[in-house]
């Protein structure tokens, strides 16, 4: 069976990009591969956090997961943090990188634009332990947004360089992009992704956001200078995302949703949009609620994390061994 490894940062409550993006399609991947979901806790104190709200996020991010259709006994699903062989390995994948390939990321740009000599060391080393979260479970695929390509990239460069220098020790991961929603875009700003972090709160909806919050966003959502419900990514970027929104949660094609919409104008599809939106995001808040507080949900994370530390434990040595570092 071939092996899926994909993480979510609990950074912030999941957005609708990061839905569409990619935990939508970790569900029906369950069926057919051996999938390890992880909460990268790790990653997310690249930048830093508030301990109680982390840990909250932590929380809300495995409920999520759960809430989504991920079943626990098909998919292992487990905090980074608990499963020590990630940092361990991050270290050596760090040692594996140049500095020249790690400030050529474009996200590491973006977080550490203006923040002059106070860029935190963690968001260039951030790459690396990717990598090692990846390389750590023989993976084949990784299922992700398109912002995580260059890291993907990455991923495949130190695997393939550790290889040549120690032995076929990694399979080399490829990406698995969506066909449509790769890149979901900010309501507000057609050109900037729809981010968790972003500090314009109408610029994208949280998979928690009430029916309400969900309605004002959308019918404040910017769309473009003529009033036609037309797929055109380039002339029209802001309603082709609003589109693209639409077909993902209704499970319509672009051309039905033209069809549906010719000479209505932006008022009723924006209406309908909220709708379709509020309608998918229900059932998963609903069952939301109730993991969250559940003791069930400790007792598959901490499943989860045994059945990880047995498998990445395993890699682990073989690399320690092929680098001279293991005694036995
Ligand atoms: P993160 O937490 O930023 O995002 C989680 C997933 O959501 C996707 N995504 C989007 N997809 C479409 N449109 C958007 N606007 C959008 N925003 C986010 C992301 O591409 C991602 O798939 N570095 C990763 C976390 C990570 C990881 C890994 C992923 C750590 N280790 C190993 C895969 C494999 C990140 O920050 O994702």
């Amino acid at each position: 069976m071939k092996t899926i490894f994909s993480g979510i940062q609990p950074s912030g409550i999941l957005t609708l990009g990061n839905y569409l993006g990619a935990m939508k399609h970790f569900v029906p991947l369950q069926e057919e591969f051996n999938c390890y979901y992880c909460i990268v806790d790790q990653h997310a104190i690249t930048v830093p956090q508030d301990p109680a709200v982390l840990k909250q996020n932590i929380r809300r991010l495995a409920a999520l997961y759960l809430a989504v259709g991920l079943d626990p006994n098909k998919v292992t699903l487990f905090i980074q943090s608990e499963v020590p062989a990630h940092s361990k390995l991050g270290w050596i994948m760090l040692c594996t990188s140049y500095l020249g390939e790690l400030e050529r990321m474009t996200q590491f740009k973006d977080k550490s634009d203006g923040r002059g000599e106070s860029i935190p060391g963690g968001l260039l080393a951030y790459p690396p332990l990717m990598a090692a979260d990846i390389l750590l479970y023989d993976t084949d695929f990784v299922p992700v947004g398109e912002d995580q390509k260059q890291h993907l990239e990455l991923t495949r460069d130190l695997a393939n360089r550790f290889n040549s220098r120690y032995g076929e020790v990694f399979k080399i991961p490829e990406i698995r992009l969506p066909e449509t929603g790769a890149r979901i875009m900010s309501l507000q700003e057609g050109t900037k992704k729809m981010s968790k972090s972003d500090s314009n709160q109408g610029g994208f909806i949280s998979m928690l956001d009430d029916a309400d919050t969900i309605t004002k966003k959308i019918k404040r959502a910017q769309t473009d200078s003529d009033s036609s419900v037309r797929f055109d990514k380039e002339a029209k970027p802001a309603v082709s995302n609003l589109m693209t929104i639409y077909s993902l949660c209704a499970g319509k094609t672009l051309e039905e949703i033209e069809a549906m919409y010719e000479g209505k104008g932006y008022g009723a599809f924006k209406s309908e949009l909220a709708e379709v939106v509020v309608e998918t995001l229900r059932p998963i808040q609903e069952r939301y609620e109730q993991l969250f507080h559940s003791s069930e949900l400790d007792d598959i994370l901490s499943d989860g994390a045994r059945k990880a530390n047995e498998a990445a434990n395993r890699m682990l040595h073989k690399v320690e061994q092929v680098m001279g570092m293991a005694r036995v």
